[in-house]
């Protein structure tokens, strides 16, 4: 029983309905009986004011800025962890201790090469498809490779599922950009750290040794700890969706992977370095703002705004940081940073965006960084995909730990045609 009740009163009867409470955040009205005992359903099309499920991996504070893994600000666990601490942290529910960091470390390593079948998937390919198509394809794939640990009722085929995952993503990411550029594809090397590794399969070419510049290195693992996780976005909710008929995890990341790839979701970092490079000088802002404003103009500023965050995105304040790190040691400018730094000012100033709370998001800066370590634009949103395989697997296996879980089967409002009698063809 819980301790609050809601009331609702339909047609003079008033029904009693649950209130939940979570550690931190909202608490939730519990609708679930709400149909049998009304006949009625709630309706939110884009989830609004909704909460799909029950969680413990991640908080966010839309108002306040504020984003919490297993309860730890993002900001220190960008500053002092590695992105195979936060994947551990998101899991596991808890930091690691250093030899649990270090088995976990060798775990995912000695996962990160692909069946040697699959590389003829990428010849299939056209060469200028988008990283993204391959990474739906080949992902989807690995379910018909990797049979041993698809039973998804037993704990240590989740486990293995989520470590291959994790570990293979760089190496079917790097490939895709491979193909793209027709370099030959690289196998991992296990002895880099995962994001090394990562640049090395993308930058390095068997003719020669690859140096990693750590303070790249070290930029993109901070860059995938900032998309590791965040709560029920659009992506993760579909792998939960996907997930919950039972499909298997390879099938359910594919899904995700498709959800991130639209601009709206995933696909507004390349959709805002592509608009930072068309406004390309400062002069050329306010028109750009003004198209923003413009309710007949369907441009938006890309990289600004977000469902949740009513405040700056924790994020984007240490993807702006990270900008000048890399920029500083790679010793390299690029104009379009000047511009999305006047870009903000400007539209921070402004009384739309300030009215509608709209401020830049974690993907306004990211593409900025990415660009100067060498990705291109296309690169952006399979490099999210990556860093978010972390978030998806831990919120599906969360999901199919949960002993009360069931099959996701939202109703509807329907507006259509009543019942009606067919028509032979020559009565229409
Ligand atoms: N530029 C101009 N106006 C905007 C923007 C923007 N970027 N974002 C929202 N608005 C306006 C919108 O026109 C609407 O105005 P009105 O109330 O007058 O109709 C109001 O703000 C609320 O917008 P909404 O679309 O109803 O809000 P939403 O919560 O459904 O959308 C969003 C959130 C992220 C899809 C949206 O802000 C957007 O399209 N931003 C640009 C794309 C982007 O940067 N996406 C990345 C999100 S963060 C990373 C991720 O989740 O993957």
């Amino acid at each position: 029983m819980a301790d609050k009740q809601a009331k609702l009163t339909v047609a003079g009867s008033e029904h009693e309905l649950p209130v939940l409470q979570g550690s931190c955040g909202p608490d939730v009205v519990d609708i679930r009986k709400l149909y049998g005992k009304t006949g009625m359903f709630t309706y939110d099309p884009g989830y609004k004011a909704t909460a799909s499920c029950e969680s413990a991996l991640t908080y966010i504070d839309g108002e306040e800025g504020v984003l919490l893994h297993r309860g730890y600000p993002i900001g220190q666990l960008a500053e002092n962890s590695s992105f195979m601490e936060v994947a551990y942290l998101l899991l596991n529910g808890e930091l690691p201790k250093s030899d649990e960091l270090d088995t976990f470390t060798h775990t995912i390593t000695r996962h990160t090469m692909l069946h040697e079948q699959l590389i003829q998937f990428y010849r299939g390919f056209r060469r200028d498809a988008h990283p993204m198509a391959i990474m739906c394809g080949v992902v989807g794939a690995l379910s018909a490779f990797y049979h041993d640990s698809t039973d998804i009722s037993d704990p240590e085929h989740r486990k293995i599922s989520s470590h291959r995952l994790i570990a293979k993503m760089p190496t079917i990411a790097a490939m895709a950009f491979k193909y793209s550029v027709g370099q030959p594809f690289l196998y991992p090397d296990n002895s880099l750290s995962y994001t090394a590794n990562f640049l090395r399969m993308t930058f390095g070419v068997p003719a020669e040794s690859y140096e990693v510049h750590p303070a790249v290195e070290r930029a993109l693992d901070r860059i995938f700890i900032l998309h590791a996780d965040h709560e029920q976005n659009a992506s993760t909710s579909t792998v939960r969706l996907a997930g919950s008929s039972g499909a298997n995890p390879f099938a359910c990341i594919a899904a995700g992977i498709a959800c991130l790839w639209g601009p709206a979701h995933g696909g507004a970092n390349e959709a805002a370095l592509n608009m930072l490079r068309e406004i390309g000088t400062p002069d050329r802002i306010p028109h750009y703002i003004e198209r923003a404003k413009d309710k007949n103009d369907p441009f938006r500023l890309m990289g600004f705004g977000h469902r949740v965050y009513k405040n700056y995105d924790p994020r984007a304040a240490v993807m702006q940081k990270t900008v000048r790190e890399v920029f500083d040691a790679l010793n390299v400018t690029d104009p379009v940073f000047e511009v999305a730094l006047q870009l903000e000012e400007m539209a921070l100033q402004d009384d739309y965006f300030a009215e509608k709370k709209l401020f830049p998001n974690v993907d306004f800066y990211s593409g900025v960084i990415l660009s100067a370590i060498g990705f291109p634009t296309t690169m952006f949103t399979a490099l999210f995909a990556l860093a978010r395989t972390v978030g998806w697997v831990a919120q599906w296996n969360e999901m199919i730990s949960d002993p009360g879980q069931v099959i996701g089967r939202p109703r509807q409002l329907y507006v259509g045609p009543t019942e009606r009698d067919y028509l032979p063809l020559d009565k229409r």
